[in-house]
Parts: C-alpha cells; sequence; structure tokens
C-alpha cells in the first residue's frame, strides 16, 4: 500500500468511526412535528395537514419530517391542547370552538349564529385585525396561532324532521365545548351535550345524544349520516380552525427552518381554503347518494324565522366575547356588502 492508499484508509475508518463517512449520516436527526387533529384523512383539515407535511418536508430537503395523526389518534378534542402545551405534540388544528376551555373564550366569536353572511366577511374577519388580535391571546397560554383553516357553514342534523325552530325541543344535541353553541341550542329549545368529536358517531347510534351540527365534509365521513335521518342544510353556524404550533418549539427552531415552514403553511393554507367547499359539496352528494338521509333545505323565510330566535345570543356573549369584537366582525360584514363582494 502506498502512502496516498494508507492515508485514504486511515481517513475512511476514522471517518466511519466518526459516523461521518456516508453522505447521509452528516446530517443532523430530522426536527418532527407531530400535528395531531380529530377528523378523518379525506376532509378539508386533513387534506391540508397532509398538503403542510409534503411541502415542509420536500422544502427543508428533509431536515424537518412531519408526522400527521389523523381521526383522534393520539388524542381527543381536549386532550390534544394539554399535549400540545406539554409538547408531545407540536402542531395542531383544532376548531375555533375549542378554546375555551384554555381560558379563551373570545374565539367563540366565530360560533356565533348567523354572524357571517358570507366567506368574504369571514376571511376579511380571520386574516384582519380580529384575526391577529385573537391570536395574541394564545401567546400567554405557551401556544402560537399560525393560520386560520375553513370547514364552512354547519346544519343541523337528527332522526326527526329539523325544519321549524319547535322541532328541537327536548332534543338532546351533541356540541363542541362552547358556551355560545350551549346558547345556540338552548334558545332553540334543545339540550346540549359537550362531546369529544370522536364519541359523536357512536353516541348517535346508540341514542345518547339525539343530533348534532357539522359541515357535511365531518358528517359523511365520521358516517353520521348513518345514523341520522335527517339532515336540514341551514348554514346556521360556522366551522373553522386555528392551526397553532407550542411556542418554545417554534421559537426554538432555526430561523431559515421557520421561514420555510412559515411560507409552507401560507401554501397550505391557501389549499386547504381552495377545497374545503368542493369537499362539502361532494360530501353532500354523497350523503344524497347514500339514501340513509333525508336532506332538507331550509327556504329563506324559515331560516329568518330561526335567526330571530338566535340573535339574541350575539348580545348575550358581549361580555364573554367582546363588545368590541363582535361590533367589529359585523363592520366586516357591512362593508363586504357595500363593495358588493357578499357571494
Ligand atoms: C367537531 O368537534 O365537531 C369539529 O370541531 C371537528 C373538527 O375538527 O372539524
Amino acid at each position: 500500500m502506498n502512502v496516498h492508499h494508507f492515508f485514504a484508509k486511515l481517513f475512511l475508518v476514522t471517518g466511519l468511526a466518526l459516523g461521518l463517512a456516508l453522505p447521509g449520516a452528516w446530517a443532523a436527526d430530522p426536527i418532527v412535528i407531530k400535528f395531531s387533529h380529530v377528523v378523518a384523512p379525506n376532509t378539508p383539515k386533513g387534506k391540508a395537514a397532509e398538503y403542510f407535511k409534503k411541502l415542509a418536508e420536500e422544502r427543508t430537503n428533509g431536515r424537518v419530517k412531519v408526522e400527521v395523526y389523523p381521526n383522534s389518534q393520539l388524542y381527543k378534542d381536549r386532550e390534544e391542547i394539554e399535549a400540545l402545551q406539554l409538547g408531545a405534540v407540536q402542531m395542531l388544528a383544532p376548531s375555533l370552538s375549542k378554546f375555551g376551555p384554555l381560558g379563551v373564550r373570545a374565539f367563540e366569536l366565530f360560533d356565533l349564529p348567523y354572524i357571517f353572511p358570507n366567506k368574504e366577511t369571514l376571511y376579511r374577519v380571520m386574516d384582519g385585525e380580529i384575526g391577529k388580535r385573537l391570536f395574541t391571546l394564545l401567546e400567554p397560554k405557551g401556544i402560537i396561532g399560525l393560520a386560520y383553516w375553513d370547514n364552512g357553514f354547519k346544519h343541523m342534523s337528527a332522526n326527526r324532521p329539523l325544519r321549524n325552530v319547535e322541532d328541537f325541543k327536548g332534543l338532546k344535541m351533541r356540541i363542541q365545548s362552547s358556551k355560545v353553541l350551549e346558547a345556540q341550542m338552548k334558545a332553540l329549545g334543545a339540550n346540549p351535550q359537550v362531546m369529544a368529536f370522536s364519541e359523536v358517531y357512536s353516541a348517535l347510534q346508540q341514542g345518547v345524544v339525539d343530533g348534532t351540527e357539522n359541515p357535511i365534509s365531518n358528517l359523511y365521513t365520521q358516517k353520521m349520516h348513518e345514523v341520522q335521518k335527517h339532515l336540514t342544510l341551514s348554514q346556521h353556524g360556522y366551522l373553522g380552525y386555528a392551526v397553532i404550533v407550542n411556542k418554545a418549539f417554534w421559537d426554538g427552531l432555526p430561523t431559515d427552518i421557520r421561514n420555510v415552514l412559515d411560507k409552507a403553511m401560507e401554501d397550505a393554507t391557501r389549499y386547504e381554503r381552495e377545497i374545503a367547499q368542493k369537499e362539502n359539496d361532494d360530501a353532500l352528494a354523497a350523503v344524497r347518494k347514500a339514501g340513509t338521509t333525508e336532506v332538507f333545505v331550509l327556504p329563506l323565510a324559515d331560516r329568518i324565522k330561526w335567526w330571530k330566535v338566535l340573535l339574541p345570543v350575539h348580545k348575550e356573549f358581549e361580555d364573554k366575547i367582546g363588545r368590541d369584537l363582535i361590533q367589529a366582525a359585523y363592520k366586516v360584514a357591512a362593508e363586504v356588502e357595500k363593495e358588493g363582494k357578499a357571494k
């Protein structure tokens, strides 16, 4: 062996011993983001979580690995927020109705019945001052809000037809953990029952509750239409999400990585909002096709009757949500109307 070969071999052996010889081994362990959520993979949230994973992994050349856990596989509603605060998971996208137990009731603005007359108003509220202000409330809880995702308007379902307000009388209706939703169901004469999303199907099946409210994408992907004979397309309320991260984790990321992830989240958010309506339209078509549920489109005259019964909930929550926030949302709706963008 000549002297060059000797040194080459020595270099290789030492390098191997140090774990440096193979190109891949130069890379440090990837940064793992566990992204837990409670809905099915084939929903707007489920698909956008996967899309974010793809963008984040590609654009960081594998320095970041995103593990998506759908369908409450890791945690149910309430536990997932605790897990995020403890750092057991790094990213979630809970519905805006689930921040109350964390002590941040102002998010329940989004639950007020009929608060958003159209999507344009909703997006301006989310993306403007109101949305930003709500995110600042999360920081003292060790949480950063990254984006707002959409799942469209909610509709009522039960095993009896729900056409008039009187039809709700005495019904046990599952709700998310929101005081506004509780007040909404009470205003209709129903008995609200808070329950984790993962338990709703079997609760409906066993008659523990009689009905619920959902965007159709959730109703269909959890097979709730199999155990709900009637669905009323009421659009009485809204369901969206806040994509949130553990603050210590996010702040601790190398700046270049965080910048890439911020951009990936921006792109995933655009994608999410683009598919939300179509996913819900497709789900409605699938529910109709399944034929297990009678679908009733609430006529405008009846919507106005529901609206009259539900509007006092806005006033009732002025203190808890903030009168200024509610007024600010009305103002956005009026601007949209004036500009003729109220599609
Ligand atoms: C629900 O609990 O009904 C929803 O928040 C589920 C979800 O995440 O869409």
